[in-house]
């Protein structure tokens, strides 16, 4: 399979990986096919994401795409925020194999619950759920479906998020 030098370098070198112990928002996602899981930080001042981190367990194209969702949202208002989609993120890696494109899915999904996570806590109202979903939905579907595959190792029972 053939990944972008960036892609590569993300995968080697992730940018914004741990946790923010105060975090204004949490996402957490998982694709029940891999069983990859992700898990997105964010930190929000003044309607802007001033900090974002992730830890995810998962293939190499998942970090990739977890580390430059992270890189992008970074400085940006939650409206902007949610206008990153997985393609957006793919794009900005110098592109994916359409075999992984759905991983990029997940870090879409990553970052919208964790704006929904801190407009619940602030407004106590998260996003329109259907609305979401139906986005998240609509971008997975354009995703080729040859997860089953390439599905990657998936994690064993009682495993934890590993840092990248
Ligand atoms: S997210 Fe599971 S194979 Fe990439």
């Amino acid at each position: 399979m053939q990944y972008s030098t960036k892609v590569m370098e993300h995968f080697a070198n992730p940018r914004n990986v741990g946790e923010i112990p105060d975090a204004d928002g949490i996402g957490n996602v998982g694709n029940p096919v891999c069983g990859d899981i992700m898990r997105m930080y964010i930190k929000v001042a003044d309607g802007r994401i001033v900090d974002a981190k992730f830890k995810t367990f998962g293939c190499g194209a998942a970090i990739a795409t977890s580390s430059m969702a992270t890189e992008l949202v970074k400085g940006k208002t939650l409206e902007d925020a949610l206008r990153i989609t997985n393609k957006a993120v793919a794009e900005a890696l110098g592109g994916l194999p359409p075999v992984k494109m759905h991983c990029s899915v997940l870090a879409e999904e990553a970052l919208h619950k964790a704006i929904d996570d801190y407009l619940k806590r602030t407004t106590g109202k998260g996003l329109d759920v259907k609305e979401h979903e139906e986005l998240v939905a609509e971008h997975a579907h354009d995703v080729e479906h040859g997860h089953e595959a390439e599905a990657c190792e998936a994690p064993g029972e009682g495993d934890d998020l590993a840092t990248a």
